[in-house]
């Protein structure tokens, strides 16, 4: 059998674990590697493509068919070395500058246990059918740990958000205390997660400030957390412009901070030179009204389209915003579009990065786009000017 013939008779059969290209022959291509996993969302089998570059992983995920055609040419022409993980192979190849594919093929001893079925239960950091006391008393799952239907939505989100924090944040990176701040925090599902996570699964120290405008949702966060017994997990009703701290700050989270509430939350992580931003913005409205170029016109002529594409400069210009301040950012799906259409994360590991390439992105997109002046920008240069006077 050709590796091809394996890999397709893998993917029908649903008995691939995992393929990693690397080894990059293709000049043109500036992945240093691609990692490739089945998934499953929705009905759809599909393929997870974890592209490196730089240090950055980009995804992509791709119907089984699509991705096939993409692996074998990826293998064909880009790649040199190639490892196959299937339930019970393990191959290892090479590719030579004559596209010549030679493998070696190991059977595991005992079969890898891969349930790919549609039904599939994910594994997630916090599980269900499995009692946790935060989760009983934000009312999202009973006594016996059974997440409620109507809350199964919260329930994934909180621990798809978990398990991208547990992929960026490094122990070497945090020590053995961490500090974070969740703004716009509402009811606080994620913030109680984020601390359940830290002080109860990774054992750490955990200092958490939840800040709120709503009064009334700080207060019951603020007794659930005495009742639960969680020290040092504080919230507080206060505009997250008006939010100062002399404390260090590791980690800033939002979701779902509305508008420009987003950029502000950056704005002070960046001030606090904050390790890890994790950002997942929603309602992206100040761009709707700024954005103008001529040849951009008939995208702009179409309300629906409008919003999109003015989403999407206000989220560009927050990536470019954060690195020209030296982060290292990157976009991910934060959970599928099917499960909310506020899905894009903005991931952000402070870095003491080249700025002045970032800078003149930065300047450049603003002058595309005919911005002459931006939130983030003015509430920034403010931010500045308060810490000087
Ligand atoms: C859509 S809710 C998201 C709540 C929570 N993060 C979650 O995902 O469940 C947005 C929250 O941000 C809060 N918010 C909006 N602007 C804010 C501001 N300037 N300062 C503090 N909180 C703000 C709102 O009160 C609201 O509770």
């Amino acid at each position: 059998m050709t590796i091809f013939e394996i890999i397709e008779k893998a993917l029908n059969e649903h008995t691939l674990v995992s393929i990693t290209l690397s080894g990059i022959r293709d000049k043109n291509h500036h992945y240093n590697r691609i990692d490739i996993r089945p998934i499953v969302i929705g009905d759809f089998y599909m393929l997870q493509f974890v592209k490196n570059i730089d240090n950055k992983d980009i995804h992509e995920n791709l119907k089984a068919d699509i991705g096939y055609d993409l692996i074998r040419d990826l293998l064909e022409n880009s790649f040199r070395n190639f490892n196959v993980v299937t339930t019970d192979k393990h191959i290892h190849g090479l590719v030579s500058k004559k596209k010549k594919i030679t493998f070696k093929m190991m059977e595991w001893d005992k079969q890898i246990n891969l349930n790919l079925s549609h039904n599939r239960k994910k594994e997630y950091i916090i599980p269900d059918n499995k009692p946790c006391l935060f989760l009983y008393h934000l009312g999202v799952m009973d006594a016996k740990g059974k997440v409620y239907k109507s809350k199964y939505d919260k329930f994934r989100q909180i621990n798809k958000f978990l398990e991208i924090m547990d992929h960026v944040v490094t122990s070497e990176a945090i020590g053995d205390c961490i500090r974070i701040v969740d703004f716009g925090c509402g009811k606080a599902y994620l913030t109680f997660a984020v601390y359940y996570y830290f002080k109860e699964v990774l054992g750490k120290n955990v200092f958490i400030m939840g800040l709120d405008l709503k009064e009334d949702v700080v207060d019951f966060c603020n007794t659930t957390t005495a009742t639960l017994g969680y020290d040092n997990l504080t919230f507080r009703r206060e505009d997250i412009r008006n939010y100062s701290t002399k404390d260090p700050v590791d980690m800033v989270l939002t979701l779902h901070a509305c508008d420009t509430a987003t950029d502000a939350a950056l704005v002070k992580a960046i001030k606090w030179q904050a390790k890890y931003i994790l950002s997942v913005p929603c309602c992206q409205h100040e761009m709707f009204d700024k954005i103008r170029n001529k040849a951009m016109q008939p995208m702009l002529d179409q309300g629906l389209i409008k919003e999109r594409l003015s989403s999407l400069v206000t989220d560009t210009l927050r990536v470019l915003f954060l690195q020209k301040e030296g982060y290292d950012v990157s976009t991910l799906e934060f959970i599928s579009m099917e499960h909310t259409p506020k899905n894009l994360m903005l991931r952000g590991v402070k870095k003491n990065n080249d700025r002045i390439s970032s800078t003149r992105q930065y300047n450049d997109f603003k002058k595309f786009w005919n911005l002459k002046t931006v939130f983030i920008e003015e509430f920034y240069d403010r931010e500045m000017k308060n810490d000087e006077s």
